[in-house]
């Protein structure tokens, strides 16, 4: 590695990577749609932070190999080195592959299902549904109807286990994090919004910033990843952004998938380019099964929630048309029903059903357990795992697997 030269706030590295490595990361940036320069940025700064050993990477054969570094990065990384008593040779190819491991083709991580719960109408539920529908998917698996009257029904029962669950409060305003005990990360600490706008100042893996829902029924699967004060900057952020905006999120959590099976989504009430990166990133993938990921979408039996339907679903077409991309509706959830409201409300129901697709998932009337489950900032399958609430939620989970 020869010594870097100046080139405006980035510095020349020049070392050698084995061409297999070099191949690789070159068509997964293409995929990811990240620059070369900003791969190896990132994977320098996650070797940098990775307090495990990592496998020593066969280097024999490597070819030359050059890219820009953030400024200092590069004298950083050559301490680090010194100190783990690594060359630098060995350094870059650890912390490429580590980058390639971190950052999944969609095709290696089809198996995370991303679902976003949205309505920039505020109030209608999607916090609710967030942490009810993610609570229910992680929950230890019940016997299902019939599955308790006989030993081989049980035996499946036992067989079958709760998934693993990631909560993104994706909501500057917190309150799932708040429902959950938990505060937003304060302003200027590091968190997703980081991660998203200035990925080379990370100093800590996402993974570390998420926390776990204690609750024995969850096991360890159910996590949170908590609201971050910066939040109310991300839009303004992602304007100045010089990376491919629509794929912030996408790229931020991608180092997340492999340790889930579900991510699931509390989107703002805004329809602003948060909100694009957030419906980019529940997109239907590559070889990813239609209705499998896309956007959960609680609703109210009144008239302006049909309008604010209408504004979200105008946005999802245009972004699809954009960029080319299939986003699915995975289904309505029509919150605190009241049919004593009369015919607002009937006949608002009457037409959510009536669109056939997305389909309703659920009805759900005004149910106290909710409140009181928000109000005492516990889990409601913990507060009240046989009320109605929590069985609604199940029924969501349920329609979706
Ligand atoms: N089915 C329900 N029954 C009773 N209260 C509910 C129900 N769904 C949501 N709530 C309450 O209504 C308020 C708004 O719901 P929330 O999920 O925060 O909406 P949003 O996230 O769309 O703004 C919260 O206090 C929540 O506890
Ligand atoms: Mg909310």
């Amino acid at each position: 590695m020869t010594s870097p030269t100046s080139g405006g706030d980035r510095e020349k590295l020049t070392s050698k990577l084995p061409a297999s490595l070099r191949h690789t990361l070159k068509i997964r940036a293409a995929q990811l749609s990240t620059d070369v320069q900003d791969a190896v940025s990132d994977g320098i700064t996650a070797w940098r932070i990775h307090s495990e050993p990592l496998p020593t990477v066969d280097t024999a054969g490597a070819e030359s190999f050059g890219t820009w570094l953030p400024e200092g990065l590069y004298d950083e990384f050559k301490q680090d080195c010194a100190t783990r008593g690594v060359s630098y040779i060995q350094g870059l190819a650890q912390s490429v592959a580590l980058w390639l491991e971190q950052n999944p083709t969609a095709e290696e991580s089809a198996s995370t299902r991303r679902i976003l719960v949205c309505n920039q109408k505020g109030g209608v539920g999607k916090t609710a549904v967030t942490a009810g529908l993610a609570q229910a998917l992680a929950e230890e698996p019940r016997p299902a109807q019939g599955d308790a009257e006989d030993t081989v029904g049980l035996a499946r029962a036992a067989a079958r286990s709760g998934l693993r669950v990631l909560m993104v409060d994706y909501d500057p305003q917190g309150h799932l994090s708040h429902q959950l005990g938990l505060r937003a990360i304060p302003a200027g600490s590091e968190s997703l919004i980081t991660h998203m706008l200035n990925r080379e100042q990370a100093q800590t893996p996402l993974m570390d910033l998420t926390v776990v829902i204690e609750d024995k029924r969850f096991g360890d699967r159910l996590r949170i990843l908590p609201a971050a004060f910066d939040a109310f900057l991300l839009d303004s952020g992602l304007t100045m952004f010089r990376g491919p905006r629509h794929a912030a999120l996408e790229r931020a959590l991608a180092s997340l998938e492999p340790h889930f099976d579900v991510i699931v989504l509390d989107a703002p009430p805004s329809l602003g380019l948060a909100m694009d990166a957030a419906i980019y990133y529940g997109r239907r993938r590559d070889g990813e099964k239609p209705g499998t990921s896309g956007l959960v979408i609680p609703v109210e039996a009144e008239d302006t929630s049909a309008q604010a339907y209408g504004m979200l679903i105008n946005q999802v077409h245009s972004l699809a048309t954009d960029y080319d991309i299939d986003v699915d509706q995975l289904g309505l959830v029509v919150n605190k029903y009241d049919s004593r409201r009369g015919y607002i409300a009937t006949s608002s129901l009457d037409k959510w059903k009536s669109l056939g697709t997305p389909p309703v998932l659920a009805v759900i009337g005004d149910l106290k357990e909710q409140r009181e489950a928000v109000r005492l900032q516990r889990p409601l399958l913990a507060y009240a795992p046989e009320s109605d609430q929590a069985h609604n939620m199940r029924e969501i989970a349920r329609r979706l697997t």
